[in-house]
């Protein structure tokens, strides 16, 4: 079929333009990739006591993760088990039980039904609430405080499909005592445009920064070297994971491991490998993307003597074809100064929050591609035809740098589209394979 054809186009680095927004190839991504992978649903540090819970997405099920008595994070469909509205609204809060605002069915925090209103009278005996308890999810499990979903009962474990991925998420997760800890909730903004162009953007677009972003090299905060965004190594990782390690422009300064505070440098040398230090000790910017729609990005920003950094965690909801809904996590070292973290916050909401000025020179982009796509020259799906975008850079040319300590095909510049021509092939073997849809949600 179609998409046979279109495996040759990408072996080749082409990608046809109409797979950006087409509605049956959404349809297709809906079920073979939404439906198998695993998604990002939460940090850790957004559940601290018992009863704490947070209202996310997977795709389009809505998702209710609690913590219970026990401390364990518990994730369910948060849909009533007798009519089934959505059950929770708020974004957050904690609760001992949750009231449906229908007819009144209470939970608990392990998902029990233990409140019926007018139950004897209205079911007599004939109602067995152990048989009503809210619907789990799947499959939950957590990689250093990172909570992931899955539908897919029979998936690999998410230790599995992280992979070599890992390696990279150490160094961001697990430099510093006590890992990561998320600030503020999520700020989420609804952007016109397509999941696979954003995840594509974090994932290895260094390329577009000295172009879109162009305003801050005219201000005078980035360099004006238009290769500054290439210095570093690219590296495609299995299951469509992408990542890009930044370092300076050669001949400038900066000081070692993000511009951290000097107290913090011991942490990290304990807590990291020699090969993982020796990376991180020249890094400016870790960012790539977690296949299918988790993106992250550990920027650093400011100027000397006040450099600050952290990390965002971003999710790219679809909502269609050519709609998307943003998240964005703030997260901080738990053990990084106070005034540190104040610093990196405003950092990070001055540059990459729904108003920051970087995200706008993004958002408006996106929404261009998505707008260009749907036309009609741009669907035409005659792969003869000249309708396809181009990721052949580097292709052929550029070689992989043998010497790199860490895992994955590491290329040695940031302007490459290696990664992504990775990702685009496990996108086409998701959507090319031969899955069964046998009972996914029955125990
Ligand atoms: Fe929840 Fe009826 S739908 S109690
Ligand atoms: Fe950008």
């Amino acid at each position: 079929e179609m998409l046979n054809e279109i495996k040759e186009k990408f072996e080749e680095g082409l990608f046809p333009q109409w797979i950006l927004t087409d509605p049956d190839i959404y349809a297709l991504e809906v079920d073979r990739i939404f439906g198998y992978t695993w998604q990002y649903l939460g940090h850790e540090s957004e559940l601290k006591e018992p009863g704490d819970y947070v209202t996310r997405w997977l795709l389009d099920d809505p998702v209710l993760l609690i913590k219970n008595k026990q401390g364990e994070i518990n994730a369910f469909l948060n849909s009533c088990t007798h009519r089934g509205t959505h059950l929770c609204t708020a974004d957050s809060g904690n609760k001992k039980a949750f009231t449906c605002p229908f007819h009144g069915w209470t939970f608990n925090t392990e998902g029990e039904l233990i409140g019926v209103v007018a139950g004897d009278k209205v079911y007599g005996q004939k109602l067995n609430k152990k048989e009503w308890s809210l619907r789990k999810i799947p499959r939950v499990e957590t990689y250093k405080g990172m909570i992931f979903g899955n539908m897919d009962k029979n998936a690999m474990s998410l230790d599995e499909y992280l992979g070599e991925l890992k390696w990279y998420l150490d160094i961001i997760l697990g430099r510093s005592d006590g890992g990561m800890e998320v600030k503020g909730g999520p700020q989420r903004w609804v952007v016109n445009t397509n999941w696979k162009l954003t995840a594509e953007n974090f994932g290895g677009d260094p390329y577009h920064v000295a172009t879109t972003h162009r305003s801050t090299v005219e201000l005078g905060i980035s360099p004006k070297d238009p290769l500054y965004s290439s210095y570093g190594h690219q590296v495609k990782l299995n299951h469509g994971h992408c990542v890009n390690v930044s370092t300076v422009v050669p001949g400038l300064n900066m000081p070692p491991y993000q511009g951290l505070p000097k107290e913090m440098w011991p942490m990290f040398e304990r807590n990291l490998s020699k090969e993982q230090l020796e990376v991180y000790k020249k890094t400016t910017v870790i960012v790539g993307s977690c296949f299918p729609n988790l993106s992250f990005h550990c920027p650093v920003h400011g100027s000397e003597g006040h450099l600050h950094n952290y990390l965002t965690l971003r999710i790219w909801r679809p909502m269609g074809p050519d709609k998307i809904e943003i998240w964005s996590w703030f997260l901080i070292d738990k053990a990084a100064p106070e005034a540190y973290k104040m610093d990196s916050y405003k950092g990070y909401v001055a540059s990459f929050g729904p108003s920051g000025t970087l995200e706008a020179d993004d958002t408006e982009i996106w929404t261009r591609v998505v707008q260009a796509s749907k036309g009609r020259m741009a669907r035409d799906k005659d792969l003869s035809y000249n309708n396809l975008l181009n990721y052949m850079m580097g292709m052929d040319e550029v070689l992989p740098d043998e010497s790199w300590p860490g895992p994955g095909v590491a290329y040695p510049t940031c302007y490459v589209d290696a990664a992504l021509r990775g990702m685009h092939d496990y996108w086409l073997e998701l959507m090319t394979s031969d899955l069964k849809d046998d009972s996914k949600w029955n125990d």
